[in-house]
């Protein structure tokens, strides 16, 4: 995305009309979707439409209401998008937040990234003790949580595929992966069977594309694999397709894609299943904040050049 697709414009504060709600938006997820979100055609929901707000995920605080259920100074997880005052209206997605809690771990590990690693292993995976676990993304917000995840519920092997040399080295060294392949300097399908020379259980896509054909070309028996995301074809009007699906049949293995959207009324379950492992230290979390709207685009960007490690938010402003 350039930064010419986009309008910066200035507009007089709104005020809150009955059952409408006011907010301040204090800090920005930044996720890969968002760029989905600006394609052309719909998705899981429908494209941003031209001149409209980017739509982003994020957590605002009230500062006007005319709403039942909300009170000044609530702090409210919803959409708001790349903007500095949200108007609730409708049937916008919105839930107060109860007091206590750290922003950005609301955006993070017990936020859209941690819960659909949580959800993306234990459910679609179905980690078994023993299994060999891949996840591409590896270093990624998602990714270096679902790696670690698989390995503390027993896998065999967990190993990562990621982008850099430091990466590969932070998810090892810090994080307890077995291994990690460096996709831009290593034969990815060549060294999934050195590792995991029994085939892989179960893999953890983030990507698609050619790192999501080497790993269907290793498959063991009755290997599940998580589709959670395709970062590779986001941008791509032209997507590479995967030839490896008949690798489907001979290890009678199953491919689900999977949305954190279907999950929302599980999302308690996955934070008091993620809560306990990262106050005993066990599981770790990389967040970057980047001060500012104007640096949206460019930090949107940077998921796609691989800029970063964890999970990148955009913070706008604090609470009053
Ligand atoms: N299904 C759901 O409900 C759901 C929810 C959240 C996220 N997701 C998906 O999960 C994936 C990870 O999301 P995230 O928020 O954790 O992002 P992230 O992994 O923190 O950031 C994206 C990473 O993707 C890698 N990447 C970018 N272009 C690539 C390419 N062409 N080939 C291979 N790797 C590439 C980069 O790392 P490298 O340096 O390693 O290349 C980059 O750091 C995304 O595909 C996202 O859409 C799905």
């Amino acid at each position: 995305m350039t930064e010419d697709c986009l309008d910066r414009v200035e507009e007089p504060i709104p005020a809150p009309a009955d059952n409408e709600v006011l907010l301040r938006v204090l800090s920005l997820s930044v996720d890969p979707t968002n760029r989905i979100w600006m394609r052309e055609e719909d998705s899981y929901l429908p494209a941003v439409e031209i001149g409209a707000v980017v739509r982003a995920a994020g957590l605002a605080e009230v500062v006007e209401t005319k709403r039942e259920g909300f009170a000044v100074g609530d702090l409210v997880l919803g959409m708001p998008g790349w903007q500095d005052y949200w108007l609730l209206s409708g049937d916008d997605m919105a839930n107060v937040i109860p007091p206590g809690l750290e922003i950005n771990d609301l955006l993070s590990i017990y936020g859209g990234t941690g819960v659909t690693a949580w959800f993306g292993v234990e459910d679609i995976c179905a980690l078994e003790p023993g299994d060999a676990f891949v996840v591409s993304g590896a270093a990624g917000g998602v990714g270096s949580v679902a790696g670690q995840l698989a390995k503390l519920k027993g896998a065999g092997i967990v190993v990562g595929i990621a982008g850099s040399d430091d990466k590969c080295r932070w998810v090892v060294d810090e994080l307890g992966f077995d291994a990690c392949i460096n996709y831009k300097t290593e034969d990815v399908a060549a060294r999934l069977v050195e590792l995991c020379p029994e085939g892989i259980d179960a893999y953890f896509d983030n990507v698609g594309g050619e790192i999501l054909d080497a790993a269907l070309a290793n498959l063991a028996i009755g290997a599940r694999i998580a589709v959670c995301g395709a970062i590779s074809t986001y941008n791509s009007d032209d997507p590479i397709g995967v030839k490896n699906t008949a690798n489907l049949i001979m290890k009678r293995a199953r491919m689900e894609g999977f949305l954190i959207l279907d999950y929302l009324d599980r999302f308690l379950e996955a934070i008091l299943g993620l809560a306990p492992l990262v106050a005993e230290g066990k599981l770790k979390y990389a967040t970057e904040v980047v001060d500012g709207l104007e640096n949206a685009p460019a930090t949107l960007n940077r998921l796609f050049t691989g800029d970063h490690t964890g999970k990148l938010i955009i913070k706008l402003s604090e609470r009053a």
